[in-house]
């Protein structure tokens, strides 16, 4: 193929419709921004429950947004809604899309399920992508009539604000579908990294472990976890210290990612399980969201 036709199909893969699937915390930031950026936007879940709730967290998101702008910005709540569809039919979602987004349950089973599904209703040229964090990305797609239109497109929560994408090169990624999904994550205001399906990518694959070495720093005694907090915020300049960091990510999604990595890779010390963490996930502290994690966020 010469450069010329590279260059037409490469264009043809221009990313206007885009489908979420998965209207949880990552989904509806995808769907949000997505159409905050001017795409057109289907928004899938299981049942009309969790659409309302993602319709209902999306309109206030955009409120924090709109009130920046003054008169222009009840139009700009209209117009972006404007643009989202919800539905929960799954043939609706693949019908028209240019890129699917996947931000479902971190299963392997349910998201091959879910993507043999797609591709069943997709046109041939449609991108499929994945959010996950923590499976592999090839394996996700593995059962892919096309394994060349399949990649990982991992977001950061929240989506609205976190400038990042991670675009994940899958085994089998052709080059035309990867330059896509790096195209697509400019078009929506974030900046892009290249990455190939490794565990944890970039991010989570030097977070989780620094997490858990400042957890296992403190379970030998060697600081507290207030004097590690302060001392990653005051002497690395991180906004963040890596305990407060664990319960505001989610002590279940974090032992979730280790157990999985060290399940696969049983040799590695960095992913050795971490007492205090499989504790306090016993006890259903798992952080910000329960309430209490190493921290409490109880109200007084
Ligand atoms: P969530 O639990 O908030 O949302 C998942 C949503 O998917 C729920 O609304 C659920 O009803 C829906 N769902 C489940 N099965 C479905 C199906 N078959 N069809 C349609 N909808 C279905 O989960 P969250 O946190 O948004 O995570 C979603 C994905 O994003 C996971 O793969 C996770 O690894 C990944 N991710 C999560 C991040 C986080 O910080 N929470 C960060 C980056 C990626």
């Amino acid at each position: 193929m010469n450069s010329r036709l590279i260059a037409v199909s490469l264009r043809s893969l221009k990313v206007q419709n885009v489908s979420v699937v998965g209207s949880g915390l990552m989904g509806a930031g995808i769907a949000q921004v997505a159409a905050q950026t001017g795409h057109n936007v289907v928004l899938n879940d299981l049942n009309d429950a969790a659409l309302g709730k993602a319709q209902k967290g999306i309109e206030k998101s955009l409120g924090r947004v709109a009130k920046k702008m003054g008169d222009e910005g009840a139009k700009f709540i209209e117009d972006t809604m404007s643009r989202i569809t919800f539905t929960t039919s799954v043939e609706e979602t693949a019908a028209n899309a240019d890129l699917v987004v996947e931000a479902i349950v971190e299963n392997l089973a349910v998201k091959q399920k879910l993507f043999a599904d797609l591709e069943a209703g997709a046109s041939a040229k449609c991108i499929l992508a994945t959010n996950t964090s923590s499976l592999p990305v090839s394996a996700i797609g593995a059962n892919l009539k096309d394994t060349t239109r399949f990649g990982g497109l991992h977001f950061f929560n929240p989506v609205p604000m976190m400038k990042l994408l991670e675009v994940i090169k899958a085994n089998d990624t052709s080059d035309e579908v990867f330059q896509a999904m790096l195209d697509w994550g400019k078009a929506m205001n974030k900046t892009t990294v290249k990455c190939i399906d490794t565990p944890g990518f970039i991010v989570n694959r030097l977070l989780v472990p620094y997490l858990m070495e400042a957890i296992r720093l403190v379970e030998r005694g060697h600081a507290t976890k207030e004097d590690v907090d302060i001392a990653m915020k005051l002497g690395a300049g991180h906004p963040m210290g890596p305990l407060q960091l664990a319960d505001y990510v989610g002590l279940d999604t974090c032992k979730f990612i280790l157990d999985g990595w060290h399940q696969e890779y049983p040799d590695e010390p960095l992913f050795n399980p971490v007492e205090t963490l499989n504790k306090l996930n016993e006890e259903g502290k798992i952080g910000m969201k329960s309430g209490e994690g190493f921290y409490s966020y109880k109200k007084k």
